[in-house]
């Protein structure tokens, strides 16, 4: 059986009576109306609200394969079953049915429609905590479908409770959760009782991590939010949220504990391996490196095809390091300034998702050229990180770091090359300064998560201010049924998305655009107050992702607080002071984002910039 063919079965079975799902397609990579988060990593990312109450367009039980990419895995990809990008494959109740039907369905598809032996599937619980009852009910479920007590495994909230932050304490206020009951295929060996496992004189047991069990299906009870005084609230509806990443059923199916050896990715090592000469599972340190660059290719494939560019920010920065790693991994192969190498590995993903996503197929070239400009860049670093470590003396630990900082050296390269010229190395003081860097990227990526903006450059600060005039403006001349469905800015330009049924009219846009402008040139002051949700909805302020927010909320206004001001959101911020700071503002464009929602793409200019130029841009939209 292919991936593909797995693919149909799950979305057919769930589509199929008695389950009645309606398909809904994979939303791309890079999240739409999110900009908490760079990626979709998991299929309920997209449909948050829906799980939080509001309800679905097209009804209460829905199913899909989302394509999702976990970018805190990067340095976990190598071993049999870690990628970066993958297809979850998922199905959901929106406050539809539970549990005794879930465990059930999944069963039943997993044993009679792929054919899994079931003396090999172990499924765990949650074991409770002092909020939460152990889940006996899914454990009577499990044994009534026929597994033995002993394959039935309950773990804490560390292993049995999901959340998009983990366990009930990391969850944000707002934030949907609940405990699940994961479903694992025992490859038999106990590899724990190799030397190297740090599980070596435990047990094995389905979380193990040795190797011998790969989990291959989540049911995610979803019924509590957390609350701003971290207490837990049962949600007004009890949700399913279903996840199964795609090519470990695939390996499963196919009785491999290797998901890189299945179709999944059979193609692309095949190109690997005669490009490298390398012969795929002979030796252990080639194997990893094959793995990664198989995997970092096709992630980075799929997200040129979900408009993703190489860059030194947010998604293009993921985009660049793994092209980056899987080219430094190349050349440890023996594979280095070819970079129609790099160009070799389009067509085999694009053909393996020609008909779930037809998109990569159709623009192959333009992945292709976006791969080979983008090798041909880093070639040029390389080569002058090479010359710097020739001009080296000696190569310590805080200077590899630099040159992984600087030049993307992986610790393993600087050391191949140091070591080659007989310079002197220091391993650990490289994984500190290494280690220093991991926890300022995670206090960043959590920074991002709170706050929603990746970075507090003056430039986001600037375009997120005018994000607040310009939805004070739509409202002003469109009327008040205009709300936020989505913001995105990058350093270049702001993103909005906001429901409108119709599109706007160039005279409409040009009158936002006017309003936006005026604003900025009455120069108007920015304050901030905290108070209350409350009070917060009943000082006018607008908030639309109001689940989002805590009990105490930042209310922002423009213009005078206690008069007629101009805007007036709850928001994290930041902002800017005064308005007059932020120069010229243009749209640049206005587009549909799906039914009743209307995007704009706007920018900032210095503000000495001739304003004849609005008039101009606008009348050739
Ligand atoms: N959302 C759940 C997961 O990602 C299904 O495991």
């Amino acid at each position: 059986m292919t991936a593909n063919e797995i693919r149909a079965k799950y979305l057919s079975f769930f589509q199929s009576t008695p389950r009645n799902h309606v398909l809904i397609p994979s939303a791309p990579l890079v999240p739409e109306n999110d900009p908490t988060t760079l990626f979709n990593s998991a299929g309920m990312q997209p449909l948050i609200p829906y799980l939080l109450g509001q309800p679905h367009p097209q009804g209460k039980r829905l199913t899909n394969s989302q394509k999702s990419f976990r970018s805190q895995d990067i340095e976990e990809v190598g071993d049999n079953r870690h990628m970066t990008f993958f297809e979850m494959l998922g199905n959901w109740s929106l406050g539809d049915y539970f549990k005794k039907e879930q465990l059930p369905w999944i069963y039943e598809f997993l044993t009679k429609e792929l054919g899994l032996d079931a003396k090999r599937i172990y499924v765990s619980v949650f074991s409770g905590n002092e909020n939460v009852a152990k889940d006996e009910e899914s454990i009577a479920i499990w044994k009534h479908l026929g597994i033995p007590e002993d394959h039935i495994f309950s773990y804490d909230a560390k292993k049995n409770w999901w959340s998009r932050s983990g366990t009930p304490e990391k969850m944000n206020a707002g934030e949907p959760g609940g405990p699940d009951s994961e479903i694992f295929y025992d490859f038999g060996e106990e590899l724990h009782l190799h030397e190297q496992s740090p599980y070596k004189n435990e047990k094995c047991h389905p979380n193990c991590d040795c190797g011998r069990f790969l989990e291959i299906g989540n049911s995610v009870f979803m019924q509590y939010k957390k609350l701003a005084d971290g207490s837990l609230e049962e949600l007004p509806q009890r949700n399913v949220d279903f996840g199964g990443g795609l090519e470990r059923l695939n390996a499963a199916v196919n009785n491999t504990r290797d998901v890189f050896t299945t179709d999944s990715f059979s193609a692309i090592i095949t190109i690997i391996s005669k490009a490298t000469k390398k012969e795929y599972g002979k030796d252990e340190e080639e194997t990893r490196a094959m793995r990664i660059i198989a995997d970092h290719m096709r992630g980075a494939v799929m997200m040129i095809a979900d408009g993703v560019y190489p860059s030194n920010k947010q998604q293009g920065y993921v985009l660049r390091r793994l092209i980056r790693r899987s080219m430094l991994y190349a050349k440890k192969l023996g594979v280095w300034g070819d970079w129609g190498f790099v160009k070799s590995l389009v067509a085999p993903v694009a053909m393996q998702y020609k008909s779930a996503y037809p998109s990569v197929l159709e623009q192959q070239e333009k992945i292709e050229t976006v791969l080979v400009d983008e090798a041909g860049r880093f070639g040029k670093t390389v080569e002058k990180g090479l010359k710097e470590i020739e001009k080296m003396e000696t190569v310590d630990g805080k200077q590899a770091f630099l040159l992984y900082e600087t030049y993307g050296f992986p610790w393993e390269l600087t050391e191949e090359i140091a070591v080659s010229k007989g310079q002197k190395i220091n391993r650990e003081e490289f994984e500190e300064a290494f280690k220093k860097h991991q926890a300022l990227s995670r206090t960043a990526s959590v920074g991002m998560f709170k706050g929603g903006l990746a970075d507090h450059s003056v430039e986001t600060t600037k375009l997120h201010t005018a994000t607040h005039l310009l939805h004070a403006s739509l409202r002003k001349v469109l009327g008040t049924h205009i709300g936020q469905k989505g913001s995105n800015i990058t350093v270049e330009r702001l993103r909005f998305d906001f429901s409108h049924p119709e599109k706007i009219t160039p005279e409409q846009l040009m009158e936002i655009e006017r309003l936006v402008n005026a604003a900025i040139s009455e120069n108007l002051e920015v304050t901030m107050k905290e108070m209350n949700k409350e009070e917060s909805l009943t000082s006018g302020a607008l908030g639309f992702f109001v689940e989002k927010y805590g009990d105490r909320v930042k209310v922002y206004t423009v213009g005078d607080p206690n008069g007629a001001y101009f805007s007036r959101e709850i928001c994290g911020g930041p902002h800017v002071s005064f308005t007059g700071e932020l120069g010229h503002f243009t749209i640049d464009k206005e587009e549909s984002a799906g039914a009743g929602i209307r995007r704009i793409y706007g920018h900032l200019e210095k503000s000495n910039e001739n304003n004849a130029t609005v008039t101009a841009s606008l009348s050739s939209k």
